[in-house]
């Protein structure tokens, strides 16, 4: 059985092997880049973990893991276009440091490098594990162009937000651990287990990177702090503020609204000092937790030896105790 180090190490290997065939020519110089820069590593990781639980025959899983973290890179490339990052990992974003139309081309390309991985999984189980990439990339673009729709509104309910952030990035990391499972050997039951599990700490993981937008520390977090106020982003946080301002405070917080002044400092320090007063950052933190917890208990629903579960508990506490 592998250790979480372990298999991070097979992953930044593995990505390193890939980085090195692309290149840094053309399109591929900003595949390499934003590759490089790091990251977590956390869905190719929570995948060959699934099928870790399962089974000791790694080799299948490796593929289908790596083409989810190219997927999500390609995701991170054209997000940071919509959502006007000049950030990522502590670097410009690709957008930033080329321009659009080559994060464009370059997301598109590694949309189709992501399925060339997928394609390479040598198993009978290949259709499955294809319509559930599918279901899962699809979701992502949905959540998305949610995301974005948000942006105008000023009613998005706290339902509607849990949706969203579900298709936008439960999914995938849902995904990753469904495709894992089944190539582990999962009964069905089981894998829909893994996909329940994968989806409530998704939505702890969003939850928990939306508290990091505005009260991280910016050099930990690599994105500029405050770009979810800046971008007018309904967040956990902007929609208890929304809710739950009165007086003075709600005049404040709709006045920003829709505001895109060029200096945005003011902007963000306003609606901070106010998602502090009505305490918005204890309540997220708790919800981060709640989520936790229900992903706890999925996994404990595994009919399979405490032993195989520890990798994944370690590897949940590290996502949500992160500070990147
Ligand atoms: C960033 O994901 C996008 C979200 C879904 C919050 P990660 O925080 O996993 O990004 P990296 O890959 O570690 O940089
Ligand atoms: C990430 O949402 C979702 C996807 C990239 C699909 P965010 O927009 O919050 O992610 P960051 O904060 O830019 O990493
Ligand atoms: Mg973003
Ligand atoms: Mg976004
Ligand atoms: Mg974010």
């Amino acid at each position: 059985m592998l250790s979480l180090p372990e298999i991070q190490d097979l992953v930044s290997k593995k990505i390193d092997a890939f980085n090195r065939k692309n290149g840094k020519s053309g399109i591929y110089g900003p595949i390499t880049y934003i590759l490089a820069l790091g990251g977590k590593r956390l869905r190719p990781a929570l995948s060959i973990m699934s099928a870790q639980l399962f089974s000791d025959e790694l080799e299948d899983a490796i593929h289908p893991a790596l083409a989810v973290e190219v997927f999500h890179n390609f995701t991170l490339m054209h997000d940071d276009i919509m959502d006007n990052a000049p950030l990522r990992r502590g670097k410009a974003t690709v957008h930033e440091k080329w321009n659009s139309n080559t994060a464009i081309l370059s997301g598109d390309a590694m949309m189709i490098q992501a399925y060339e991985l997928l394609s390479k999984t040598n198993t009978e189980k290949f259709p499955e594990i294809f319509r559930v990439f599918n279901q899962t990339a699809l979701e992502v673009c949905e959540g998305q162009q949610q995301d974005m729709d948000f942006e105008k509104r000023t009613d998005v309910t706290l339902e509607e937000y849990l949706e969203m952030i579900r298709l936008k990035t439960s999914v995938l990391l849902a995904g990753a651990m469904k495709i894992g499972a089944i190539l582990g050997g999962a009964s069905k039951a089981d894998a829909d287990r893994m996909y329940r599990f994968g989806e409530n700490i998704g939505l702890a993981f969003q939850l928990l990177d939306d508290y990091l937008d505005v009260f991280g520390d910016e050099a930990k977090v690599g994105k500029l702090k405050g770009g979810d106020i800046i971008a007018d982003k309904k967040t956990y946080l902007q929609i208890l503020a929304l809710e739950n301002a009165e007086g003075a405070n709600k005049e404040v917080i709709q006045y920003w609204l829709g505001k895109k002044p060029k200096d945005p400092t003011e902007k963000v320090r306003a609606v901070t000092s106010i998602f502090v007063e009505l305490q918005i950052d204890k309540l997220v933190l708790e919800k981060v937790k709640s989520f936790h917890q229900m992903a706890m208990s999925d996994l404990a629903a595994l009919e399979i030896s405490e032993e195989r579960k520890t990798s994944l508990r370690e590897l949940a506490e590290q996502m949500l105790g992160r500070e990147h």
